[in-house]
């Protein structure tokens, strides 16, 4: 009798190739590796796919998603003004739920019972994979083996491989930290970072420059947008997943785009994270500046608030579900008008809005201008005031800090 079949989410890395030999010969189970390109910093895709093989797998696909991940994912974080807790732009979270969606369609392709991962139990993308796989099939069944097994620690992992035939990638022991990246930029955890008052060593650091180290004079930028998706940069039209890797060099060049911050994790315990964003964090401040001449008033301060609820379902793994298309349809709307050029300026660390322009701006230099001829009617505004305030005067007599009942 033939053997069940699990898809695994393979990286190549010790984790996911133990995970194999794991799924193997802890599970009895015939393992399909899937390798997912989101524009991580990945060398030698092909010899990954070779070590799975030589493990014994079914079949190890490896996938170019970067195109799917910006159109479909970067997209729409890029409309939502992605920050988690006002401050993380979602990298991690953004990428996992494109991953599991290939897992169910290589589990559906091979008639899989069981998807597997390689996360760990107490972060969050173990419920963001799983929550994106119920989703999408809730009949699938969900194999996490590094929340299974004993191996507690990284020279356990590496005993193990080396009991199993595993390869043992060289210096697998002394990578001092925990990475994921992507096109939208690189989380960095653990290590000398567990300690909250530890500065950041500099080895940390891939993608961004020292700004001390950075260019003298500063460097201008510009970014055109069409309903909320960049389109060019300098004037050169480009998809966006060459934006996206345009904008990482420029920013990080000057130093742009490093995070050092504690956040909250799902499961409830408190993170120190550094991430690397420069050309997230680029997109995301010029795609504001242009909202703020393009987008009425009234609906801005709404989107802003519904901003932070789509980060933190996307945080939460709720990238599959009702609340999160609704407020996918929600953000849609408000980009219809979002089409123009914001113009940036970088300067040792630092990338400022110099400009903003659009056909479809609401920004009327009539009525804001402090010039004789402004079209704004000053007079009206005491009528304005006179009525706006007619609450705040009703009080103040009656409950206020002079009134009577205040008095006794
Ligand atoms: N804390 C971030 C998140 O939950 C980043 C996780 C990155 N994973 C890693 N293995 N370093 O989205």
């Amino acid at each position: 009798m033939s053997k069940e079949k699990v898809v695994l989410a393979y990286s190549g890395g010790l984790d996911t190739s133990v995970c194999v030999k794991w799924l193997q010969d802890e599970k009895n189970l015939d393992v399909v590796c899937v390798c997912g390109n989101v524009g991580q910093e990945e060398i030698g895709l092909d010899a990954k796919k070779q070590k799975a093989l030589d493990l014994g797998v079914l079949d190890c696909q490896v996938l170019d998603l970067r195109d799917e991940f910006s159109d479909e994912f970067l997209t729409k974080a890029i409309a939502a003004n992605s920050m988690y807790e006002n401050k993380y732009p979602l990298l991690s979270a953004l990428s996992r739920p494109l991953l599991a969606k290939k897992l169910v369609e290589v589990a559906h392709e091979f008639g899989a019972t069981y998807v597997a991962h390689g996360c760990t139990g107490k972060g969050n993308d173990q419920v963001r994979f799983e929550a994106a796989v119920k989703a999408l099939d809730p009949e699938l069944k969900v194999i996490a083996p590094v929340r299974e097994w004993d191996l507690k620690c990284r020279p356990d992992e590496v005993a193990y491989a080396h009991a199993h035939n595993v390869p043992v990638p060289e210096g697998a022991n002394d990578n001092p930290y925990s990475i994921d990246d992507n096109l939208w930029g690189r989380a960095i955890e653990c290590g000398h970072l567990e300690d909250p008052w530890n500065e950041p060593l500099d080895d940390a650091w891939v993608m961004t420059k020292n700004p001390e180290d950075t260019p003298d004079a500063p460097t201008y930028t510009e970014i055109e947008f069409e309903a909320g998706k960049p389109v060019a940069v300098d004037g050169k039209k480009m998809k966006l997943s060459e934006i996206v890797i345009a904008l990482n060099k420029i920013s990080g060049d000057n130093g742009f785009g490093r995070l050092d911050l504690v956040e909250d994790r799902l499961v409830g315990l408190k993170s120190r994270e550094c991430y690397e964003v420069p050309g997230a964090l680029t997109l995301i401040t010029a795609h504001k500046a242009l909202e703020d001449i393009c987008v009425e008033g009234d609906l801005l301060k709404t989107k802003i608030k519904l901003e932070q609820d789509w980060a933190t379902a996307v945080y939460n793994g709720q990238w599959y579900s009702p609340l999160k298309n609704a407020l996918d349809a929600f953000m849609a709307d408000t980009q219809k008008f979002v089409t123009g050029t914001v113009r940036l300026k970088f300067f040792k660390g630092n990338c400022h809005v110099v400009g903003r322009k659009s056909p479809f701006s609401l920004y009327d230099y009539g009525l804001a201008t402090y010039d004789r001829d402004t079209t704004f009617d000053e007079k009206a505004s005491a009528g304005f005031i006179e009525i706006d305030t007619l609450s705040l005067k009703t009080w103040a007599k009656v409950q206020g800090p002079s009134s009577a009942a205040a008095q006794a």
